[in-house]
């Protein structure tokens, strides 16, 4: 097993997409697998750490010995991940959180008549920049997705939401995209620091990222 480099430490890790309802059946969402954040979290657990995670709706089964709270919407994602972030050590948001979301939810099955239908969307809330504003002790980490400028938007993402290290990885490319086994991540540091880990399984890089984030535990 690694090194206990995260020993007794508390990490909350956020992972898959979330859902926002438009009436009782229909729904908006993205192709999040979920697979890199729970990979993270059974990577923690082997790290000795005290493990929470916040899960949008995944095909994936519970990772063994981790708290785990089940979320549908943004709205809950929030609520779970404020309720448990005060005693937290590490958070790392790699959730696929929906930007928007229908501004109105119907409670009943919107019938199909032959006009178009049209909605309108809004914006979600954005958890981890809530974080960022009340950032205490806490070690913050965000992923970025991007299919273009990769490094340049997740810098700015770092910047913004008051981030001490942004993973970042380019979906468009083979290999690091949503639902794939493997993630090439770029990480960038506050301080300016940068490392480009290689491709590789998303457990590996798990691992690689939660070894970055332990340097940073002992400053
Ligand atoms: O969606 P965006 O590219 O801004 O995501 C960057 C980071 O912010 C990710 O870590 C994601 O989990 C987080 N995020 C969030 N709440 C949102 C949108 C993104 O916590 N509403």
């Amino acid at each position: 097993s690694p090194r206990q480099l995260l020993k007794d430490k508390k990490v909350l890790i956020t992972a898959g997409p979330t859902r926002e309802m438009v009436d009782p059946v229909r729904y908006f969402t993205n192709f999040s697998s979920g697979k890199m954040g729970y990979a993270l979290a059974r990577a923690a657990k082997r790290m000795g750490a005290d493990v929470t995670l916040v899960s949008g709706p995944t095909n994936l089964s519970v990772p063994e010995g981790v708290d785990v709270k089940y979320v549908v919407s943004t709205q809950e994602m929030f609520d779970a991940v404020m309720r448990e972030y005060g005693s937290q050590d590490i958070v790392i948001k790699c959730a696929a959180v929906a930007d928007y979301k229908p501004a109105v939810r119907y409670n009943s099955k919107m019938k199909k008549t032959n006009e178009a239908w049209q909605i309108e969307m809004e914006k979600t809330v954005d958890i981890l920049e809530s974080l960022g504003r009340k950032k205490e002790h806490q070690i913050l980490v965000g992923f970025a997705a991007e299919t273009d400028n990769l490094e340049e938007y997740a810098e700015g993402k770092l910047r913004r939401k008051n981030l001490d290290l942004v993973a970042a990885n380019d979906v468009s490319k083979e290999g690091s995209g949503f639902g794939s086994e493997t993630n090439e991540l770029l990480l960038l540091h506050a301080d300016g620091k940068k490392k480009v880990l290689p491709l590789v399984s998303k457990d590996r890089a798990a691992e690689l990222l939660l070894e970055e984030v332990s340097e940073l535990m002992g400053r």
